[in-house]
């Protein structure tokens, strides 16, 4: 299959590298040109693990090209998927189709012969019909067929996701189409992935239903982390309990400071705001925003009380800035909402974080950063751990004891041992366990 890819960031990318590694013939196209003529070269904008050899290793076989012009791409593609970002909007919390619509104007132009255009950026139902109602007003001539084929990409381990995914979701109104989405899709037939043909409302949902039920799941367990406090219980072995129940399923239960990142926040927003506009208000939904954000707030209150009340002029190590491990993306990550309230509250805040830190000065630049996790409790009188990278676990409490000028952690991913902790000396604060 001939496919040219229409955005080259983060989903972009790795669908395009993915779907070249299936043995199609992709082109990526992007507009800024430095980044084209990078990815050319080989320098992958991103991090993710795995993705610059995918890129490098199709790139070498001839299978994945990158351009900045998309019509001769376009032209000569079977199928065309549109992979651009769409942000929140400012204002009122949905979706800005602003990116999708002008790439579905331009695709328009450069059709010939009949060609599937595939969105995969995530966008809220009704997209679908509109991009579709764009192109037929452009060319009312053209042959083509709009498809909605979500994506379940974890930043961090987005190949295996796009390679080995638990489903496709793909929403497709024609035969035509289907046979072309089912031969794009055909490698996954080996390892026997469900796929999932529906109409393309239908898939526009599923996306957005699909992460806002994690999100949920999330919320649901830190919220029952605060009881776990509250009443001496622990909340990972609660979760391993409920989790075993396979009607409830064990992934998604862990508690921490609140979900983050570039999906959960931004597409929660987008179906409370499209569900309120079809009078269906997903009022569930609209709870679990509401209380995630009380609780990245509330996670930096949480340290000034297990600091007794106060951290003016204290120094706060912080371990972890990014929204999850394996990753650089800072947005909307807690990290941002917990160093600022610790800063407003009169703290100094040194931070480590294995791959965030560039950013995070952008974004906080007052704080200082440290050259590794070591050197952010060097004279620390709190440490907090806000990501749980792994390298963090491997961390030696006793040198970071002989380092601290307090010996005190305050664990927001649980990856310490409390008991073992609170034997050495430190005074230890999880989410959800004993105090
Ligand atoms: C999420 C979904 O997991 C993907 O399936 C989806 O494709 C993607 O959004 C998207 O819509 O593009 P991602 O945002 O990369 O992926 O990250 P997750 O691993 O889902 O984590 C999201 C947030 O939830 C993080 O802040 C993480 O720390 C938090 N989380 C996750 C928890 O606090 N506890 C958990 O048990 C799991």
């Amino acid at each position: 299959m001939r496919i040219a890819m229409v955005g080259s960031g983060y989903v972009g990318l790795v669908s395009g590298a993915c779907l070249a590694q299936f043995g199609h013939d992709v082109i990526c196209i992007d507009k800024v040109a430095d980044k084209v003529g990078r990815l050319r070269k080989g320098e992958i904008p991103i991090y993710e693990p795995g993705l610059d050899k995918l890129v490098v290793d199709n790139v070498r076989a001839g299978r994945l090209t990158f351009d900045t012009s998309l019509a001769e791409a376009v032209g000569n593609a079977e199928a065309v998927f549109i992979a651009v970002g769409t942000p929140t909007r400012r204002g009122d919390g949905h979706a800005d189709l602003t990116f999708v619509y002008s790439a579905a104007a331009e695709i328009a132009e450069a059709l010939r012969g009949y060609t599937v255009v595939v969105i995969k950026s995530t966008v809220p139902v009704g997209t679908g019909r509109e991009v579709s109602r764009i192109i037929r007003e452009a060319r009312p001539e053209a042959e083509f067929d709009v498809v909605s084929n979500p994506e379940f990409l974890r930043e961090g381990a987005a190949i295996e996701d796009f390679m080995k995914p638990d489903r496709v979701i793909i929403g497709v109104e024609t035969n035509r189409a289907h046979d072309v989405m089912a031969a794009i899709y055909r490698p996954l037939n080996l390892i026997q992935t469900p796929i999932v043909f529906t109409n393309i409302e239908t898939a526009e949902v599923t996306k957005y239903a699909g992460n806002a039920f994690l999100a949920t799941k999330i919320t649901f367990i830190n919220e029952i982390a605060d009881l776990c406090e509250k009443v001496g219980a622990d909340v990972h072995d609660v979760a391993r309990g409920i989790g075993l129940d396979g009607r409830i399923g064990r992934k998604f239960l862990h508690p921490g400071p609140g979900f983050g990142g570039s999906c959960f926040p931004k597409d929660t927003l987008a179906l409370a705001y499209t569900a309120r506009q079809a009078n269906a208000p997903q009022t569930i939904v609209e709870q679990v925003i509401e209380v995630n954000d009380t609780r990245k707030k509330r996670m930096a209150q949480k340290v000034i009380e297990f600091c007794h009340g106060s951290v003016t002029g204290l120094t706060v190590g912080v371990l972890g800035l990014t929204f999850k491990p394996n990753t650089d993306d800072m947005r909307d990550a807690p990290s941002l909402d917990i160093v600022a309230a610790l800063e407003a509250a009169g703290a100094q805040v040194v931070a480590f974080d294995p791959a965030g830190m560039k950013e995070a000065a952008r974004l906080m630049p007052s704080i200082s950063f440290a050259e590794s996790a070591y050197d952010a409790a060097s004279g620390a009188d709190v440490l907090v751990v806000i990501t749980e990278w792994p390298e963090f676990r491997g961390l030696d409490p006793r040198r970071l004891k002989q380092l601290m000028r307090q010996p005190r952690i305050v664990d927001l991913r649980n990856i310490f041992e409390p008991e073992e902790l609170r034997s050495l000396g430190f005074a230890y604060d999880g989410v959800g366990r004993r105090r």
